[in-house]
Parts: structure tokens; C-alpha cells; sequence
């Protein structure tokens, strides 16, 4: 049987991001969905094998409707894990900087920095933390965990991300309000799967790579975990940490003078009013992560910087 990447979630924004990887590169993959990998049915699941990777991507993330939806979202979030790992596949898993909860944006959260008491966490943070002590109690040499932050993805992607709700939200506002007191850097979806492909797939990849794939990085022995390619990891971009407000300014000065002509849908958004906020401004259900300094202390290198990276939400 030929070694295959399952991708789960092949719909949502990370997924639908691998399985463009894959066709572009000509690998072999499966695109599942919740009818062909239903993760609340495990009964349903299909076969795989152990030269097999699971690509889990498939999450509940509707972070404020999980307050008022526990048990959907545990369902879809966490008591998977144990099932998932009981598979003979490799498991990749998504996860967020929701599980930690710093008000200090000096402190960095590296991959051995202790998650938050599950007390101070929303339910989908919850959830995620819950799936990643399944995780760790599993085998080491069975995962990877990616924690990672702000997904953006490029405008023209139908997968709603920050940028998507400003531009639409211009369209019946005179002013943007915008959290300003959440820190965080941007991670972009490209950037992400190429990360993942060269530090933790392709150097255990069982066949000749394609020459059209970026160039493998074998990583040095990490010196702070006993396995080189399985446990946590940050996906971490080079840059400052930055605010939701800061990011919105940054890319209107970008639409100000934007590279090629914008589309009718952004030309509100590259002159309208922004006006910093804090984050009670918007009452929000679930509790957001307030400084979100990810840091990799596991020397697989960094994603691109993402200043230099804002041009790419317009490709
Ligand atoms: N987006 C971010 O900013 C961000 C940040 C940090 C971490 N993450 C993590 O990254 C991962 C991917 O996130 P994303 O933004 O790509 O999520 P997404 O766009 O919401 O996609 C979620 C995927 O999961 C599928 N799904 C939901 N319930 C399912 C079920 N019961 N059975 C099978 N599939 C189901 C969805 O299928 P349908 O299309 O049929 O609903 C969809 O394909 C998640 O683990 C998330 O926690 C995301």
C-alpha cells in the first residue's frame, strides 16, 4: 500500500491550504471531510497504516459559540485524541495559543512553558489543552503538536481570517474599532505548511521528493526534548509582537500604496478610520489569549518575517 498523507478538515483554512500543497507538488494525499472522517464516529473511521501521516486539522473553532456549545466541541476537539492515537499512523496535530493564558507580553511561552489551569481558560481553549494531555500521554515517537497563533490567509482564500471581517465590516461602519491590547504575531497559512513540510514531514518522507518542493531541513538534535521530530512545537514567525490595531494600520498603509491595483471590495478599507479598542470593548463570550509571545526553544528555525509578508494577503 502506498504511504499516504490524510488530511482532516480538508475544508476548513488549514486544510484546504495542505491539499494545495499536496496537488501542487504531486504527492500523495487523501482530502477528507467530516462525512469520510467523521471524528465524532471513530466507528467510521477509515483504514490507514503505519507508514501513513495524519494532517489533523479538522477542529471546532467557533471560539465564542464553544462557551454556549461544551459538549460539541469537546466532542470534535478532544475525546478524538485517544482514538487518533490509537491508529498506527504518524499524528500531526493543530493546535493554538489558546491554551496558554500570560497577561505579559515579556514573557515568552516557549514549548515547555506549563499551559494555563484549565479554570482561566474559554472552552475552546479547554478543549485544545485537553487534546494535547492525550497527546502527551501517548508514546512520544506517535505526534507532533503545532502549537501556533494568528492564521491570516490571502484575501482572495474563501476561508474567512482577520483581515476578511475588517474589510467586510467596512461595508456598514464609518469607523473600525480594533483590539489593541491582545499580543500576537500573524502566522500566514503558506508559510505555516511549508514549515511543517520541511522540519517535521519531509525528513521522515518515505519516497524521492519531488524537485518542485522547498529543500529539506534536517534539523540539529533539539537540546530541550528527547525526541528530534515528535512532542510540541511552536510555529513561530521572526518580528515583534504586534496587536490586532498595529497589524490593521500596518496593512492599510499597505493599501495605500498597494503593488497592483485592489480589488473594489478593499478600497474602503485603505481609508477608513481605525480607532484602538481594548478587548472588553467587544464583550466577546470567550475569554482571548492577552499576550501570545510564542518562542521555539527547539532550533528548527522560524517562519518568514512577518512584516515582510502582508504584501502576500493581497496575492
Ligand atoms: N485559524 C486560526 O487562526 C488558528 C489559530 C491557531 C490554531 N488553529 C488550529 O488550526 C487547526 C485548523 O484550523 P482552521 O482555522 O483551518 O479551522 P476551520 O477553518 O474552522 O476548519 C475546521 C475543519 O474541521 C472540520 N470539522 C469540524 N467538525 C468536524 C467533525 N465533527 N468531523 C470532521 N471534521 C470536522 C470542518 O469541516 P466542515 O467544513 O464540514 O465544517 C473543517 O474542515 C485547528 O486545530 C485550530 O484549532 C487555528
Amino acid at each position: 500500500m502506498t504511504p499516504t498523507y490524510h488530511i482532516l478538515g480538508s475544508t476548513g483554512l488549514l486544510g484546504s491550504a495542505w491539499v494545495r500543497f499536496f496537488q501542487q507538488h504531486g504527492l500523495p494525499f487523501v482530502a477528507h471531510t467530516r462525512h469520510t472522517w467523521p471524528l465524532t464516529q471513530p466507528q467510521h473511521w477509515p483504514t490507514v497504516t503505519a507508514a501513513d501521516t495524519l494532517l489533523h486539522c479538522a477542529a471546532y473553532t467557533r471560539v465564542d459559540a464553544a462557551q454556549s456549545h461544551p459538549t460539541t466541541c469537546f466532542a470534535v476537539n478532544t475525546h478524538p485524541l485517544p482514538h487518533l492515537l490509537a491508529l498506527p499512523s504518524r499524528l500531526i496535530h493543530f493546535s493554538t495559543d489558546y491554551v496558554f493564558h500570560s497577561p505579559d507580553p515579556t514573557q515568552p511561552l516557549t514549548e515547555s512553558t506549563p499551559r494555563a489551569p484549565l479554570s482561566q481558560l474559554g472552552v475552546y481553549a479547554q478543549s485544545k489543552a485537553r487534546a494535547e494531555t492525550h497527546l502527551e500521554a501517548a508514546p512520544h515517537d506517535r505526534w507532533c503538536n503545532v502549537r501556533l497563533g494568528w492564521l491570516l490567509a490571502p484575501l482572495s482564500n474563501p476561508h474567512p481570517t482577520f483581515f476578511h471581517k475588517l474589510a467586510q465590516r467596512t461595508h456598514s461602519q464609518k469607523l473600525l474599532h480594533i483590539v489593541d491590547d491582545q499580543f500576537g504575531r500573524p502566522t500566514f497559512v503558506t508559510d505555516l505548511i511549508t514549515w511543517v513540510w520541511q522540519h517535521l514531514l519531509a525528513p521522515v518522507h518515505p519516497y524521492p521528493l519531488p524537485p518542485s518542493l522547498p529543500p529539506v531541513h534536517i534539523p540539529p538534535p533539539p537540546h530541550s526534548t528527547p525526541a528530534p521530530l515528535s512532542g510540541h512545537f511552536h510555529a513561530v514567525p521572526q518580528g515583534p509582537l504586534t496587536t490586532w490595531f498595529h497589524l490593521a494600520q500596518q496593512f492599510q498603509s499597505l493599501l495605500q500604496s498597494p503593488p497592483t491595483p485592489l480589488p473594489d471590495s478593499l478600497r474602503p478599507l485603505s481609508h477608513i478610520p481605525l480607532y484602538p479598542v481594548s478587548t472588553t470593548h467587544f464583550a466577546a463570550p470567550a475569554p482571548r489569549p492577552r499576550a501570545a509571545n510564542l518562542v521555539s526553544t527547539r532550533l528548527l528555525g522560524h517562519l518568514p518575517p512577518w512584516p515582510d509578508r502582508l504584501s502576500a494577503l493581497l496575492a
